[in-house]
C-alpha cells in the first residue's frame, strides 16, 4: 500500500569556534582528564561565545543542511527547532531560524523535550509530512547548554557542550514497507514522575530567572541503561526489523558507558554505533543531528542505510526513530 514517507534530503551541523578540553576544566574545578574520560568518554566540548546564541548556531547548521541537500530555503514550509536553551523565552528560536534563512511561508515552532528533543522533533515533523500538512521540513536541534551550567559544580559542568545540527525532510511516496526510504517508525515516551532528577532550578513562571542545571547523575544513568531500550524494541517490532538489520545506531551522546551498555543490551554490534561524545560532550537536543552529520560527512551513513536514533532527556522523556537513509 503506497503511503507518504518523510525522506532525508540532507543534513548539516555547526559547532562553536571555542574548544574547551578536560585539562582546561581541571584548571577551574577539582576534576581530571582521567576521571572525565573514564566516567563519560568525553575529551573536549565546544562552548559558545556570547555572540553565538542558539539561533545563530541553528541558522548555520540549517544552512549547511540545505546546502548539502541542494535545496533552496524558500521551499521549506515547516521549521521545528528542538531546544531547551532558546535565545529568548519567546519568540521561538524556530522563528529566528526561519527569519535568518529568509523563509516567509509555512509554520515554525520550538519543541522542548530536553535531550530527547531531536527525536521528538523528527517524530513531530514526520506527522506533518506524512499527513500532507507540510511538504519540506527543516528539523533543527540547537543548544547552548553552557549558559545553564553551574561552573562551580564539577558533577555537571564537565558533561555538556554547545552546538547545532539539522535535517531536511521531504514528503515522498513510499511502498509502505521497511525497504522504503524515510522515517519508518517513531516511538515517544515520557514519565513525569522523574522530573526532579534532571532539571533547571529556575524559569519565567517560577523564579523569573533562567536557573542552573541540576542532576542526580546516578539515577539518570540507571534509568537510561535500564529502561529506555523499550522504544528501540518497539521500533524493531513495528517494522519487522532486528538489530542485525541496522547499519547505524546513532544514540543521544551523553555518556560513552550509557551508549555502549544500551547497544550491548540490544545486541547492536559496537562497530555500528556512532560516537561523537568524545569530541562534543553532551549537546542535548543537538547531539543526534551532530552525530548524524559527522557520520554522513565521513562516508559512513549512505543512502539506503538503516539508521536508529534514540535519546533520553529530562522529564524523563525518551524516544526512538528508525530511518531508512
Ligand atoms: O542527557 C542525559 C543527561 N545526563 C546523563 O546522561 C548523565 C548520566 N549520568 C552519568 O553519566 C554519570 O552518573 C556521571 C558521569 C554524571 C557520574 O558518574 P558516576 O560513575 O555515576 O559517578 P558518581 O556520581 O558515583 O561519582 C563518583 C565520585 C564521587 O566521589 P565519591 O563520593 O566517590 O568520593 C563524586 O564526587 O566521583 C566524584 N566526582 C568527580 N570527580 C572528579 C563527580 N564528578 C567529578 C568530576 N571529577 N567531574
Amino acid at each position: 500500500m503506497t503511503r507518504l514517507r518523510s525522506v532525508v534530503r540532507g543534513c548539516g551541523s555547526y559547532l562553536p569556534r571555542t574548544v574547551v578540553t578536560n585539562h582546561d576544566l581541571a584548571a577551574r574545578v577539582e576534576t581530571s582528564d582521567d576521571w572525565i574520560i573514564q566516567r563519560t568518554g568525553i575529551r573536549q566540548r565546544h562552548i559558545a561565545e556570547p555572540d553565538e546564541t542558539t539561533s545563530v548556531l541553528g541558522v548555520r547548521a540549517a544552512q549547511n543542511a540545505l546546502r548539502n541537500a541542494g535545496i533552496d530555503a524558500s521551499t521549506i514550509d515547516l521549521v521545528v527547532c528542538a531546544t531547551s536553551t532558546p535565545d529568548h523565552t519567546f519568540p521561538s528560536t524556530a522563528t529566528q531560524i526561519q527569519a535568518g534563512l529568509g523563509i516567509q511561508a509555512g509554520a515554525a515552532f520550538d519543541l522542548q523535550a530536553v535531550c530527547a528533543g531531536f527525536v521528538y522533533a523528527v517524530a513531530t515533523a514526520d506527522k506533518f509530512l506524512t499527513t500532507g500538512a507540510a511538504s519540506r521540513a527543516l528539523v533543527v536541534g540547537a543548544e547552548t547548554f553552557s549558559r545553564l551550567l553551574d561552573w562551580e559544580d564539577r558533577t555537571t559542568c564537565v558533561l555538556f557542550g554547545d552546538g547545532a545540527g539539522a535535517l531536511v525532510l521531504e514528503a515522498q511516496p513510499g511502498e509502505g514497507h521497511s525497504g522504503d526510504r524515510g522515517v519508518l517508525t517513531s516511538h515517544l515516551r515520557a514519565d513525569g514522575r522523574h522530573r526532579d532528577k534532571l532539571y533547571v532550578d529556575g524559569g519565567p513562571g517560577s523564579t523569573g530567572t533562567t536557573g542552573k542545571l541540576r542532576m542526580v547523575g546516578k539515577e539518570v544513568f540507571r534509568f537510561a541503561v535500564g529502561s529506555v531500550t523499550d522504544v528501540i524494541a518497539q521500533a524493531f517490532d513495528a517494522t519487522g526489523t532486528t538489530a542485525e538489520d541496522l547499519d547505524w545506531f546513532v544514540p543521544h551522546q551523553a555518556n560513552r558507558r550509557i551508549i555502549e551498555a544500551s547497544a550491548d543490551k540490544l545486541g547492536i554490534a559496537r562497530e555500528k554505533v556512532v560516537l561523537t561524545v568524545d569530541r562534543h560532550g553532551n549537546t542535548s537536543a543537538a547531539s543526534i543531528p551532530l552525530a548524524l552529520d559527522a557520520a554522513c560527512q565521513d562516508g559512513r551513513i549512505k543512502r539506503g542505510d538503516l539508521v536508529m536514533i534514540e535519546a533520553i532527556g529530562g522529564g524523563f522523556t525518551w524516544g526512538s526513530a528508525l530511518i531508512r537513509w
